[in-house]
């Protein structure tokens, strides 16, 4: 299962014997570069940069690391080795043979999905493009990279089960994930998360910490899929999505610390005067948190569905572990709790579990999120700060699904639109956080040097010390 490097486009699934599909991806494949010319990491292709790429998907040892030039980064076509006798697992097909082809009768709601998972992947390199010119170290600066270079090989991951499985529709949609652009007014990404800028370090980190963190659970979701190809993919993406998880949680820890530092030095959790001091507050860090934990909880769409019950029946989109799970993998007749506003007040009623599949994998989000929260809480205590970050209840701020026509506090408290408004600037970041959090971007680039905002990692990449020189400018 090692992979070719000597085809024009990197690749374990035998390119070189489907003519016609390597023709057609070697056309996108242009293309592909134009756009990351366009819109990926500003400025930067004759930069070299310590990254990893994939040599096998073997489950050890898949990863080289070397300098590459940034320009000639080759993006692949990597699929997780086949599983021997593999079967569709829930749903109406479930102990079937999974599909090697798209089922006719299902074609439609595949796509769909695809699509949708795969325009995630650009979007997000397009929001983070100008982070590299406010870098807070080299080490960061090829993390950043490292990020941006695998989005665009997920987008090669979705763009190969298009154009492999779904003809000429497939390719339609394929150009057409090179022409949205992440917060355009006539053509945005597809979903609202997508769209949000990223415009600082402490909003990147939180994107990876927790927007990444819903791409790990979708992509869970779709490796149980009855469809063999999406499966195979999305299970080979996962290995690589752990380390994008990896920046934003080590990230935000790093912040935390260097705060929590200068709180103890200075004897003071008095926000202008850390903010003096050049560190982010904590009450800046946990506005941060709500806001980017909010976006994210938006995404997996409306708390009761139809066609979530819809993909889980038709074998497309199982459960977050759904081998794992004891039950039937059915699910007729189950029912789970979801939220509605009832009277004012936010109550919890039941839904079929078929109709609630988004709901669910937002609570398993959440367990996950709240687990790496505890993580930055350690670093607090360890300090001897009595300060808690926290996960905001899951009904604040949504603007998707029913919950969207209420405004609902951190607490999970229905509040007067009055009362948002005057309490808004204490649980989103405000315009002056963010003015305050952009003063302290500079770019920092010379090796071993951390911006005073935040402490060096525990440890480098690839057992390099943090004084390597991760980037070198061209
Ligand atoms: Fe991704
Ligand atoms: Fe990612």
């Amino acid at each position: 299962m090692n992979v070719d490097y000597s085809e024009k486009i990197p690749n374990n699934v035998n390119l070189a014997g489907n003519r016609t599909l390597q023709r057609a991806l070697e056309q996108w494949q242009p293309e592909f570069l134009n756009w990351w010319t366009d819109t990926g990491p500003e400025g930067t292709g004759n930069t070299d940069v310590y990254l990893r790429t994939a040599v096998s998907v073997e489950p050890k040892g898949w990863a080289h690391f070397d300098y590459v030039k940034m320009r000639d980064y080759r993006w692949g076509i990597f699929l997780a080795p086949a599983e021997a006798g593999r079967k569709v697992n829930f749903g109406a097909h479930k102990g079937e043979p999974a599909w090697q082809e798209v089922p006719g009768e299902y074609r439609a709601n595949l796509r769909r999905l695809i699509v949708t998972q795969g325009d995630t992947e650009p979007a997000s390199v397009e929001q983070q493009r100008h982070l590299g010119l406010t870098c807070p170290s080299l080490y960061d600066l090829r993390n950043l990279f490292q990020v941006n270079v695998e989005e665009g090989r997920h987008l090669w991951a979705m763009v190969y089960l298009l154009h492999a499985h779904f003809g000429r529709d497939g390719r339609e949609e394929a150009e057409a994930l090179l022409m949205r652009r992440s917060g355009d007014a006539d053509n945005p990404r597809i979903l609202g998360a997508f769209n949000e800028p990223t415009p600082d370090w402490l909003a990147f980190f939180m994107f990876t910490f927790f927007t990444d963190r819903d791409g790990k659970y979708q992509l869970c979701s779709l490796a149980e899929s009855g469809f063999d190809p999406l499966a195979r993919t999305c299970r080979f993406m996962l290995t690589e999505e752990a380390h994008h998880m990896f920046v934003g949680e080590s990230g935000i820890g790093r912040v935390v610390q260097r705060t929590c530092e200068a709180m103890v030095a200075h004897k003071t959790d008095d926000v202008g005067k850390l903010r003096a001091l050049g560190v982010i507050d904590l009450p800046t860090i946990q506005r941060y948190l709500n806001f980017h934990f909010s976006v994210t909880m938006d995404l997996f769409g409306s708390d009761v569905s139809s066609n979530a019950a819809t993909f889980y029946t038709s074998g497309l989109k199982g459960r977050f572990d759904e081998t794992k799970i004891d039950d039937d993998h059915l699910l007729n007749g189950a029912m789970y709790p979801v939220l509605e506003i009832r009277d004012g007040a936010l109550v919890t009623s039941e839904a079929p579990t078929l109709n609630a599949l988004n709901e669910k994998l937002r609570d398993d989000f959440i367990r996950d999120a709240a687990a790496g929260i505890e993580r930055w809480n350690k670093v607090i205590e360890k300090q001897g700060i009595p300060f808690r970050l926290k996960a905001p209840h899951k009904a604040f701020h949504r603007r998707i699904g029913p919950l969207a026509a209420a405004h609902i506090d951190p607490a999970g408290n229905v509040v007067s639109a009055a009362g948002w408004e005057a309490k808004a600037a204490e649980w989103l970041p405000s315009a002056a956080d963010q003015a305050f959090v952009a003063s302290l971007m500079g770019r920092v680039v010379e090796p071993g040097r951390f911006a005073n905002w935040i402490a060096p990692p525990a440890r480098g990449v690839d057992n390099k010390p943090a004084d390597f020189a991760y980037v070198r400018f061209g």
